[in-house]
C-alpha cells in the first residue's frame, strides 16, 4: 500500500499501473472508515487490478461549519483498517486539493434541489466538484458509492452522464448493524445509549415499507408520527419519491419508490433510505 499526499506522486503512480494495462477500481472516502467504506474496496478490490481510495474531509461540501469541524478525522486508524484492502491511499491536505477557491457550478436541475439539495444548499456542488476533480486525476476504471446516500449517487451517476466522464459507477447496498442502523463515519459521535435509540430510524422505514399499499399521505403521516415518539429525534424531512428522477410520487409502484429520511439526533444529523 502507497500512501499519497500530492496530485503530482498520484498521477505518476496511477500513470504507471495505466501504462501496464491495469484496472483500477476507486473508493472515494471523507475517512472515519467502517464497514460500510470496507465492503465498497472489498467489491472493488474483487472486480479491479488496482485499488485507489481517497481520504479527503471536502470542506466545501458543508453547509454548517460545525459539522465540518466536529467531523471524525481518524487518518492512522483508516490506514491500519484499509492497508490490505487498498493499494493506493490518496489522503491530501485542504490546500493541495484546492490551492485557490474553487468556482466549477453544476447544475443537476431537479435531482439536485429535492432532500439533501433542499436541505443543504450547495452540498451537491461541493460532492461534484471533489468528485469530478478525483475522476480527473485518477481516471478509475469502475467507482464505487453506498447507497445510503442515495441522492448523492443519483447526482454522481447523472455528473458523469453530463460530462461524459470515462467511469463506471457502482451503487453498493447500505450496510447495517445488527440493530438495523445503517453505517456511517457520523454514528461515531453517537454515544452508546444514541445508536440504540438510532436504530429506531431503519424500524421505522422497515414499518413504512409493510404499509407501501396505503396512500402516500398515510405513510407520511405514519412516520412522522412514529419519530415523533422519539424525543431525542427532530426529523429534518421523510420523502417518498421516484427511485429514478426523486421526485415525490403520490403512489407507490413498488420496487420503483424510494424513501429517504433526514433528522438529527442531538447534534449529529443521520439519513436513511428504503426502496418500499
Ligand atoms: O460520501 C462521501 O463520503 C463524500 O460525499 C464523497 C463522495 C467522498 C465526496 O466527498
Amino acid at each position: 500500500m502507497t500512501l499519497i499526499k500530492t496530485i503530482e506522486e498520484l498521477k505518476t503512480v496511477l500513470f504507471r499501473i495505466r501504462s501496464n494495462g491495469k484496472s483500477i477500481g476507486f473508493v472515494p472516502t471523507m475517512g472515519a472508515l467502517h464497514k460500510g467504506h470496507v465492503s465498497l474496496l472489498q467489491r472493488a478490490r474483487n472486480e479491479n487490478e488496482v485499488v485507489v481510495c481517497s481520504i479527503f474531509v471536502n470542506p466545501i461540501q458543508f453547509n454548517n461549519p460545525d459539522d465540518l469541524k466536529k467531523y471524525p478525522r481518524t487518518l492512522d486508524k483508516d490506514v491500519e483498517l484499509i492497508k490490505s484492502i487498498a493499494d493506493v491511499i490518496f489522503a491530501p491536505e485542504p490546500e493541495e486539493v484546492y490551492p485557490e477557491l474553487p468556482n466549477e457550478k453544476f447544475d443537476f436541475g431537479a435531482l439536485g434541489s429535492v432532500m439533501e439539495g433542499a436541505y443543504r444548499p450547495g452540498h451537491f456542488n461541493g460532492v461534484a466538484t471533489i468528485v469530478s476533480r478525483l475522476f480527473n486525476w485518477i481516471k478509475p476504471d469502475k467507482a464505487y458509492f453506498g447507497e445510503k446516500d442515495y441522492q448523492q449517487l443519483a447526482i454522481i451517476r447523472e455528473m458523469v452522464r453530463q460530462k461524459k466522464i470515462p467511469v463506471e459507477i457502482i451503487g453498493c447496498p447500505t450496510v447495517r448493524e445488527e440493530s438495523g442502523l445503517a453505517v456511517s463515519s457520523r454514528n461515531q459521535r453517537l454515544s452508546d445509549e444514541e445508536k440504540i435509540i438510532a436504530a429506531n430510524i431503519y424500524r421505522i422505514l422497515q414499518e413504512a415499507k409493510k404499509n407501501s399499499d396505503l396512500p402516500v399521505n398515510n405513510i407520511k403521516e405514519l412516520v412522522t408520527s412514529e419519530i415523533g415518539k422519539i424525543k431525542e429525534f427532530k426529523l429534518e424531512y421523510f420523502e417518498i419519491a421516484d427511485a429514478k428522477t426523486l421526485q415525490p410520487v403520490s403512489k407507490v409502484t413498488k420496487g420503483n419508490t424510494i424513501a429517504c429520511i433526514a433528522l438529527y439526533l442531538g447534534e449529529v444529523r443521520l439519513i436513511d433510505e428504503i426502496i418500499l
